[in-house]
């Protein structure tokens, strides 16, 4: 991304942001879900990480969301009420202890303190001789709104402590989800207007004129800090609660080792916690390293806020790519950079046809929704139009089927939402496939040839690739074209190739535009099939030959449904290409072509064995041909063009010393 485009893209997103903080915090409603909104400013944060010169002071990142509200007297805070940086990983955890390492040493000791992060309204609550002197919201950080009155009813607020030192304790003011349910029921059966959610509840309820209505609705305090305190964390914690303040029961110290199973044991049990939370804060224990490491923006360098995995996430679209059935069905696919949603990371998402596109307008490079739908599928649920780029284009379903499948045509029978490949039914398909997949430069098949291919289909012994791995002597000898010699012939040359190279199992798949070469080079370069199929559109295109549209026919290929459980099913069958171990073998950059017959071995074998070692082998001599083999009864125009070129002309004997 250019400056330039960082620059618009920011400041689109700044908007965005601060309209749906402005109505979070100041109007207790919402514009759009949490994980939605996080993942937008997450966006942000890594864009001006980037591009630190775009960083301004208006920017969410820099400021804590909120303002106080004219309607209540406002004041300021005995120190500034900060916010936490977002992570969402253990990753990112780790990433953030190591960053702050590098500033101070001591943090490869210290203890975590951590306590699960309360969805409500943050407050600070100031003592004055043991006696609740004031309550402030947190508004924008600095200044705060007086809301004394309104906490004064909440039974959690203890109105005297015994302790005559100024205090000031901090923490969050929620509502449990029975209450809010119960409040919600009485709502609607009054024909009020329903709360969304808790958090807006308790938001809305604290910032009520009328203190007799606050204490109508039974709102909860947790306290989460001693203001201005040396005191450690968790010891901050034991006073809060001598002094009679709830804090989270779950708040302990805990290593690093062990906060991958605490964060997801509460991630699991947290719908049966009396309260929401969106997941966990995690605090140096040390206070005084806190303090040392200071404050960055908005937040301190010492704490951050764990996410759980959002149910919902943005991304930049990359590409729509149409992926081919085995119906002939072309199937609209988002793809996008990865991102975790609900815990699993995914790059694309069904589009599921034309219309979809057309209705949602979705365009490449917009910033889209991801959802998961049941929790398996995703899907793309809306667009930010506001969040658009300019200069993007509608998406022309039928000139990309054109642009991306130019030697197919395809129909949209009446009626029916998707296109199809016109006059090709599965079993066709699935034939010309399979003969491919059983050819010489793929899987090497014998007795794979055309009219076997036909019989197995025909009589649908065969429905996919991997039943062939499956048939039985029996089976093939009820066809008329086997006997029993036949048969077992067949059925062991097929299990004879349970296991082949990499390159020649890519080849075999028949994904369009993957010639043998460029299976060798997808091979070379991801040396797993696996991470082949999660391979992203820019890594793909970084491969030698492959292109924008050989990128997206992969991508289309291993997005497809039936594709993948194709996968799985060789997988179960003990079928599976060799990982990729050497690379740069010792031909690795050098070229060759053959010409004639060799004598110890044919030219597939001679090619493989080239291959092998990290060598390309080609068919015509061009530019930049490293050797040109001539083998018996070859003629004289390659040597010819070789000479010209510069090729080397070797002959058998050298191969064979080369290899
Ligand atoms: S400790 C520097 N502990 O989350 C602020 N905060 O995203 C340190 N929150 O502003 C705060 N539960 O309003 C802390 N157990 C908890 C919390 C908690 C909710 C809120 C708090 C804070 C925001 C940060």
């Amino acid at each position: 991304m250019t400056e330039h485009e960082a620059r618009q893209k920011i400041d689109k997103l700044k908007k965005v942001i601060t309209e749906y903080r402005y109505e979070y915090h100041v109007n207790d409603t919402s514009t759009m879900s949490e994980s939605t909104a996080d993942s937008l400013k997450h966006e942000l944060s890594e864009l001006e990480e980037q591009f630190p010169s775009l960083i301004t002071p208006d920017s969410p990142t820099q400021r804590v969301a909120g303002v106080a509200l004219d309607k209540f007297e406002k004041m300021q805070h005995s120190q500034r009420m900060l916010s936490l940086n977002d992570v969402f990983s253990i990753e990112e955890i780790k990433k953030w202890l190591s960053r702050i390492a590098k500033l101070d040493a001591r943090v490869n000791e210290t203890k975590l303190f951590v306590d699960l992060k309360l969805d409500g309204l943050a407050c600070a609550l100031r003592y004055e001789n043991g006696h609740l002197a004031v309550a402030l919201t947190r508004g924008d950080g600095l200044t705060g709104e007086v809301v004394t009155q309104n906490a004064r009813t909440i039974d959690s607020i203890p109105l005297h402590i015994s302790d005559d030192d100024p205090l000031e304790i901090r923490g969050e003011i929620v509502i449990h989800k029975d209450d809010f349910e119960r409040l919600n029921k009485e709502r609607e059966k009054a024909g009020e207007e329903l709360f969304k959610n808790p958090r807006n509840l308790a938001a809305g309820t604290m910032r009520q004129l009328d203190a007799k209505l606050v204490a109508a609705r039974p709102l909860t305090f947790y306290a989460y800090e001693l203001a201005g305190s040396d005191l450690d964390n968790s010891a901050q914690y034991k006073k809060l609660r001598d002094l009679g303040f709830k804090t989270g029961s779950m708040a302990t110290t805990l290593d690093m080792s062990e906060m991958g199973s605490f964060l997801h044991n509460w991630e699991e049990k947290r719908s049966q916690l009396p309260y929401q939370t969106d997941g966990a804060v995690i605090k140096l224990d040390s206070r005084s390293l806190m303090n040392n490491l200071g404050v960055v923006g908005k937040a301190p360098r010492g704490a951050v806020a764990y996410k759980y995995p959002a149910e919902e996430t943005t991304t930049v679209l990359k590409d729509i790519v149409i992926s081919i059935g085995r119906t002939g069905a072309a199937t609209p696919v988002a793809v996008f950079d990865p991102v975790q949603v609900a815990g699993t990371t995914v790059q694309h998402a069904s589009l599921h046809n034309a219309d979809e596109i057309e209705r949602k307008d979705i365009r490449i490079g917009d910033t889209v929704i991801i959802f998961k739908a049941g929790d398996i599928i995703p899907q793309v649920k809306s667009v930010f139009k506001d969040l658009r780029p300019d200069g993007t284009r509608r998406f022309n379903y039928e000139a990309e089927l054109e642009r991306q499948y130019p030697e197919l045509e395809f129909v949209r029978p009446e009626g029916e939402a998707v296109y199809r490949v016109k006059g090709v039914t599965g079993p066709i398909l699935l034939k010309r496939g399979l003969q491919h997949f059983a050819s010489k430069g793929a899987l090497d098949i014998d007795g794979m040839g055309e009219k076997n291919v036909e019989a197995l289909v025909d009589a649908e012994l065969v429905k996919d690739f991997a039943d062939i791995y499956t048939l039985t002597i029996e089976q093939l000898m009820s066809l008329e074209r086997f006997a029993e010699l036949s048969a077992t012939n067949l059925v062991n040359a097929i299990a004879d190739k349970k296991k082949v190279s990499l390159a020649r199992f890519i080849y075999g798949l028949g994904i369009r535009h993957v010639g043998t070469q460029t299976a060798i080079d997808l091979a070379n370069t991801f040396k797993k099939l696996d991470n082949l199929g999660v391979a992203t559109y820019e890594e793909l295109k970084a491969v030698d030959g492959v292109g924008e549209i050989v990128a997206e026919s992969i991508l289309g290929w291993f997005v497809d449904d039936d594709n993948q459980a194709l996968l799985a099913k060789f997988r179960k069958l003990g079928v599976w290409p060799e990982d990729v171990k050497h690379t740069g073998g010792k031909l690795s950059g050098k070229s060759f072509v053959i010409t004639g017959t060799l004598e110890s071995m044919s030219r597939d074998e001679a090619a493989d064995k080239i291959r092998a070692l990290g060598g390309t082998f080609q068919t015509s001599v061009a530019k930049g041909t490293t050797y040109l083999v001539m083998g018996a009864k070859a003629g004289n125009s390659k040597a010819e063009k070789a000479r010209k070129l510069g090729t080397e002309v070797i002959d058998e004997a050298q191969l064979l010393q080369l290899l």
